[in-house]
């Protein structure tokens, strides 16, 4: 009798254990919507971190110069699939600015409020070629080009777009950007105000390239008000968890996995998708894309996150840069990590029914 009642609970477990998703299943290996389990992301994620944790390459960057004191050895690492499931390793605590990650979700705002086509036919989505900042790509552009020839991820195409923001005030358009971040992230973000204040003293360039897109009638409000908006933009705090489930929302058609919430239109994702893919790591994004396959975005706080559609997003923190801008580790361990996983959407492998026909 008590035999078969224990039987009966194991028998009964089994069956609850294989009808639960992996999740609640616990440590269940169970490949997830995304093709992936649990240990082997988990195995990815220690393993880019072990190998890199001593990297010393790169250096902050300082010409924002609250930017310089944030502790380079801050290194963490975040993965989110598209069911939602969360992995985690390093210093998940720590936050940097967003910094040029932003530029991307400003883009997606446009595109929600304006249109599809607001920011091809505004800015356009072709690369430049240059540094983020360049002015020369703007001039190049306007004589030789003639035209909306840059893209929303370069700073005079960024603080174009947000300039684009609706809002009948400042602050209305403020509060608009930061709820729309904050759905992507799946908490409400903050800004670091030592940051924005830093950069707005120092910020003259960006000043400078906010008026040149006006006098060039790329920017229609007062030039002045979109690059302070832009300088806060980028100065809003995120740890790597927050940037990993932005990037996983992208992946998951707008939709945040770990939310639920639709934040964008399943229909604007592959045009934000492919200007990262074209201007993610500026004039690195060719050799980015070549090792990775993977539409990505980089910040000067450190950040940099990757999409793998329809699997997951990934993001890694940490500040010393290279000189293109780009996380030095980030750029390492996103590198391997998606390659264990199979994240390159390019590698395409032969559909099962093809098995054998050439053999
Ligand atoms: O406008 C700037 O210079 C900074 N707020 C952002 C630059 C940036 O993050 C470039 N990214 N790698």
């Amino acid at each position: 009798m008590f035999r078969s009642k224990s039987l009966a609970v194991c028998a009964a477990l089994l069956a609850l254990m294989l009808a639960l998703p992996a999740d609640a299943a616990g440590q269940q290996a169970t490949a997830s919507k995304a093709g992936l389990n649990d240990s082997e992301i988990n195995a990815a994620l220690q393993a880019a971190h072990a190998k890199y944790k001593n990297l010393a390459e790169g250096k902050n960057a300082d010409y924002i110069p609250a930017l310089a004191k944030v502790d380079p050895n801050i290194y963490g690492i975040a993965l989110v699939t598209t069911d939602g499931k969360v992995y985690t390793t390093g210093d998940i605590t720590s936050e940097v600015s967003i910094q040029s990650i932003s530029k991307v979700f400003t883009m997606a705002k446009v595109m929600e409020e304006q249109g599809a086509d607001a920011i091809e036919k505004t800015i356009g989505v072709d690369p430049t070629g240059m540094r983020f900042n360049s002015i020369v790509a703007v001039e190049f552009a306007q004589k030789a080009l003639g035209g909306p020839e840059i893209n929303p991820l370069v700073n005079p195409g960024a603080i174009t777009a947000t300039s684009m923001v609706a809002g009948a005030t400042r602050d209305a358009i403020w509060k608009n950007l930061l709820g729309f971040y904050s759905d992507f992230a799946g908490r409400p973000l903050t800004v670091n105000q030592e940051v924005f204040k830093s950069e707005s003293d120092t910020n003259q360039r960006n000043q400078a390239i906010g008026y040149l897109m006006y006098a060039y009638e790329f920017i229609k409000s007062d030039p002045a008000r979109a690059t302070d908006i832009y300088t806060e933009q980028c100065s809003v705090n995120v740890n790597a968890k927050d940037l990993a489930t932005m990037a996983a929302t992208l992946a998951n058609g707008g939709k945040n996995p770990v939310t639920g919430k639709q934040v964008m239109k399943a229909e604007n994702v592959p045009g934000v998708l492919s200007v990262m893919a074209i201007a993610g790591l500026y004039d690195d994004s060719g050799k980015w894309l070549y090792n990775t396959g993977l539409p990505a975005k980089s910040g000067v706080g450190g950040g940099l996150i990757a999409v793998s559609p329809g699997r997951f997003g990934i993001a890694v923190i940490s500040p010393p840069l290279d000189d293109a801008g780009n996380s030095v580790r980030a750029q390492r361990a996103i590198t391997d990590i998606s390659n264990a996983l199979g994240g390159n959407p390019y590698a395409a492998k032969a559909h099962p029914s093809e098995k054998g026909r050439a053999e």
